[in-house]
């Protein structure tokens, strides 16, 4: 099985751990003093970066972070100010956003302070997210004449329900970290000074399992939000029975009745 080294570009606005401990990388957004705005830049590099580790087997989980003011306040304001709407259509930002989403392995957001706008559409494009008890959640877009552009209106609306949803889309009102937790939108509150951990933490459990067990689990969950019941079912069977492929079903089912700890090898 082809070992490849993590072959990581001179990042300017995100920083990539290349020590890969039990399977977790981690990709820090690193423009602290905007508070982590996303610019064109930046989202290119995040999107890289995963496509990287998404490659690379020692990767098999990856947390994305910012730092404890901020995981991002947004797409770059500044950078946007001044754009036509043709602009905007010939950036075509959103295909970075597409190809972040596509990411196999499971990512993890660790968010503490403010997670806004693009930040807030980032964490939820994210499979599992730890907040610190600063966490604030919110699309305040609606202030500067705009909407949410990288899913905030639907993702948003699926993972809160409607009427939470439309107060903060419309009103741009933050949603704290309780809240938030009550909300359905993140799984964990914890200590600002352990919010990071945690989420490796959470990393390194998913990354324990099998990788290809993850992969097509995660697909199956995401295939919840863009189709009907009877397909999502059927989508869901195929991939089960899929996994009885692999080495990993046999050694997972052999460990449980040897009553040992299972060896997943991801094949
Ligand atoms: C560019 C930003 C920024 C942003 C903060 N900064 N948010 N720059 N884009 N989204 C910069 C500030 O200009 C300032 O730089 C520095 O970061 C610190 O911010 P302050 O405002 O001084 O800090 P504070 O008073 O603590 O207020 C924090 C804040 C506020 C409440 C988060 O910064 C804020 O409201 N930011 C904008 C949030 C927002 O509207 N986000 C949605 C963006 S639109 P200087 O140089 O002045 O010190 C969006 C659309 C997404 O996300 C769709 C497509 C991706």
């Amino acid at each position: 099985m082809g070992r490849k080294t993590i072959t990581i570009m001179n990042y300017e606005y995100i920083l990539v751990n290349d020590q890969v401990t039990e399977y977790v990388a981690h990709i820090q957004l690193n423009r602290p003093k905007e508070l982590n705005a996303l610019n064109l830049q930046l989202m290119q590099e995040i999107k890289h970066a995963l496509g990287v580790l998404d490659e690379d087997d020692r990767v098999r989980a990856i947390v994305i972070s910012g730092n404890e003011r901020a995981f991002a306040a947004g797409a770059d304001i500044k950078q946007m100010a001044g754009k036509t709407a043709i602009d905007m259509l010939n950036i075509d930002q959103f295909s970075t956003w597409d190809a972040i989403r596509r990411t196999k392995k499971p990512l993890v957001a660790a968010v503490s302070g403010f997670a806004l706008g693009g930040g807030c559409e980032l964490v939820m494009q994210c499979d599992m997210v730890v907040a610190s008890e600063t966490a604030q959640f919110g699309q305040p877009e609606i202030n500067i004449g705009v909407m949410p552009g990288a899913g905030g209106t639907q993702r948003l609306t699926r993972a809160v329900g409607k009427v939470r949803a439309m107060e903060m889309v419309l009103t741009g009102r933050f949603m704290s970290a309780e809240e938030a937790m009550a909300a359905g939108l993140i799984n964990k509150i914890v200590p600002v000074d352990v919010y990071l951990d945690e989420a490796i933490a959470m990393a390194k459990l998913a990354a324990s399992k099998s990788p290809l067990a993850v992969q097509l689990a995660k697909e199956s969950v995401l295939k919840a939000f863009d189709t009907h019941l009877q397909e999502g079912l059927f989508f869901e069977r195929k991939n089960f029975y899929l996994l009885f492929a692999s080495e990993d079903q046999k050694e997972g089912m052999a460990a449980f009745v040897e009553k040992r700890k299972p060896e997943f090898k991801g094949r």
